[in-house]
C-alpha cells in the first residue's frame, strides 16, 4: 500500500464540499446529501486525478432540446472538487457536446458510456493527462444498469491502488442486480454503500475501493 504522508492532501470536509456543490449549482448536496459519501470517499483516496462521467447538471438532456438554459449549469460538481485543492487534475466526460468547454478548473473528454470503445478511448486519454494517476472515478452520467456496468468495466482498472470509484444515484428497484454485476467486474475491492432513502428511491451512492 502506498503512504501518503497525512498533510500532503488536504482533507474535506462535508460542509466545505457541500458549501462548493451549492455555490456552483449542482444539487448533489441540496437534494441528495452526497456530500457524506463523497467527502468521505475523498478523503480516503490517495493523491491524483478525479475523473466525472456527467458534466452538466442540465434540464435539457441533449442537443435536440434547444439552447443550455438559465438553470443549467456546466461543470458545478467538477469546479466544486477542483476547489477543494484535493486533486491533482479534474477532468470531465459527457456526450453531450454543449457540455464540453474549456474550463480552468476542468478538461473535458467526449465519450458515450453506451459505448465500450468510447469509454475506452475516454479513459485512455484520462490516464495520458495524469501523471500522478486517477485516485477517484465518479458515475453521475446516464444512470442505467447498462451504463453503469460498461463504466466500471472499463474505468475501475484504470484507477490507481487504493483509488475510489463513487456510482451515484442507483435506484432501489434496480440496486440488488446492479450491485451484484458491479462487484463482480470491479474485484478485488472494498465497497460500501450509502442510502438516504428519505429523499428519494434513487439515492444510493455505491463507494468501490480498489485494492490492487
Ligand atoms: C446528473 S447530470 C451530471 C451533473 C453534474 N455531475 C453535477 O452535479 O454538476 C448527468 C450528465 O450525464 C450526461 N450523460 C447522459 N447520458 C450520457 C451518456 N450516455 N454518456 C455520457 N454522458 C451522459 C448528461 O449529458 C449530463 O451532463
Amino acid at each position: 500500500m502506498e503512504l501518503v504522508p497525512a498533510n500532503a492532501v488536504p482533507r474535506v470536509t462535508p460542509d466545505r464540499l457541500a458549501n462548493l456543490l451549492d455555490f456552483y449549482g449542482s444539487n448533489k448536496a441540496s437534494k441528495h446529501d452526497y456530500q457524506f459519501p463523497l467527502s468521505f470517499a475523498f478523503n480516503v483516496a490517495p493523491a491524483g486525478a478525479l475523473v466525472e462521467f456527467g458534466i452538466a447538471a442540465s434540464s435539457t438532456h441533449g442537443p435536440e432540446d434547444g439552447p443550455i438554459g438559465p438553470d443549467e449549469y456546466i461543470g458545478a460538481s467538477l469546479r466544486a472538487a477542483a476547489d477543494l485543492g484535493r486533486f491533482t487534475n479534474v477532468i470531465g466526460a459527457d456526450h453531450d457536446p454543449r457540455f464540453l468547454i474549456r474550463s480552468e478548473h476542468f478538461t473535458s473528454i467526449r465519450v458515450d458510456q453506451y459505448d465500450i470503445e468510447s469509454l475506452r478511448v475516454c479513459m485512455q486519454q484520462a490516464d495520458a493527462m495524469s501523471p500522478s494517476g486517477i485516485a477517484v472515478v465518479i458515475d453521475d452520467g446516464a444512470h442505467t444498469h447498462d451504463s453503469i456496468l460498461n463504466t466500471v468495466v472499463v474505468a475501475f482498472p484504470h484507477l490507481k491502488k487504493g483509488g475510489v470509484m463513487i456510482v451515484e444515484d442507483l435506484d432501489r428497484s434496480t440496486l440488488q442486480t446492479v450491485l451484484s454485476e458491479v462487484l463482480r467486474v470491479a474485484n478485488p475491492c472494498k465497497w460500501g454503500l450509502w442510502s438516504n432513502l428519505d429523499q428519494g428511491p434513487n439515492n444510493n451512492v455505491l463507494v468501490i475501493g480498489k485494492i490492487d
